[in-house]
């Protein structure tokens, strides 16, 4: 028997001012947000009871919201709060929590609605990202045919829902090629990312990264970044082309749901789980359980 259907759960979910019960959390068929894309999210991890870098993420889900042209009528502040009550209404310590805002019913059509977007957050309990088992040697990654796109096609800056459609296309074709997730390009043929995670590689002792000029600056790979500035590894955030990742010693990704997963296969180049990924992976588990 597969999983519960997440609709039909028990618990609490936060929306537009009201907590109800989990399974009257429902929006109508014709929803602007379903239709035509207009909806941003975040995700949250908790650990022990207090969710990482909880600020930083209602902060981010306030811009991705203004890039869409969206306002969302709670601060930031009480957007934690909120996040904070369905937490302890679900009396949940260690969870996902899963703020969004959408455009609703108000409107159908390309134009959009000048009323203020709906807002939810839901929270579940959520284990590893990827199978527990694959974190010791690495999980693989085949490269995509699907491209980031150009942030002139796309509002790349923002975790906006519809940018996601590229990202569920990339992961299921590497699911059924057999890998655990996809490696992405950007539209210039750089690397960028996996299907939804930030990438980093070693090469000689030095951390490298993409420059987030196309997907998403991910709060992880932000903290991942001053852990690495904190041990003194020195770190470039550059374009990487597709033959410098095939060099490098050590490659891993990072975020919120992914956490930081090393790579142990990028389709036929194998990589070992190197000393500068197992440092940086306990200091993030420390942060986050700090
Ligand atoms: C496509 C994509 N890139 C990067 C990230 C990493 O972002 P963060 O570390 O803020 O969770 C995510 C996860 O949210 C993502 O979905």
């Amino acid at each position: 028997m597969g999983a519960i259907p997440f609709d039909q759960r028990d618990g609490f979910i936060w929306v537009d001012g009201k907590m109800l019960p989990w399974k009257d959390a429902n929006v109508h068929f014709l929803t602007h947000g379903l239709h035509y894309g207009s909806c941003v999210f975040e995700g949250i991890r908790a650990y022990n009871g207090k969710p990482f870098k909880l600020t930083e993420h209602n902060a981010r889900l306030h811009k991705s919201a203004g890039i869409l042209g969206m306002k969302i009528d709670y601060s930031v502040e009480q957007l934690d709060q909120i996040c904070r009550d369905v937490m302890a209404a679900n009396k949940l310590t260690d969870a996902y929590l899963r703020p969004a805002a959408w455009r609703g019913s108000e409107l159908m059509g390309i134009a959009s609605s000048e009323a203020p977007a709906h807002v939810a957050v839901a929270c579940w309990e959520w284990g590893k990202y990827f199978p527990p088992e694959l974190l010791e040697k690495g999980i693989s990654l085949t490269q995509s045919r699907w491209v980031k796109p150009d942030p002139r096609s796309a509002p790349t800056e923002s975790k906006a829902a519809g940018l996601y459609m590229i990202g569920t296309l990339a992961k299921n074709e590497a699911a059924a090629a057999g890998y655990t997730d996809a490696l992405m390009l950007d539209w210039r043929g750089y690397v960028a990312e996996s299907s939804g995670a930030n990438l980093f590689m070693v090469k000689d002792n030095v951390l490298y990264t993409p420059i987030p000029d196309c997907f998403l600056n991910g709060i992880t790979r932000q903290t991942v970044i001053a852990l690495a500035k904190e041990a003194a590894i020195k770190l470039v955030e550059k374009h990487i082309q597709l033959d410098e990742l095939m060099g490098a010693d050590e490659v891993f990704l990072t975020g919120t749901a992914a956490e930081l997963t090393p790579v142990g296969k990028i389709d036929g180049r194998d990589y070992t789980v190197g000393p500068i990924t197992r440092q940086l992976h306990k200091m993030y588990e420390d942060a986050v359980n700090a």
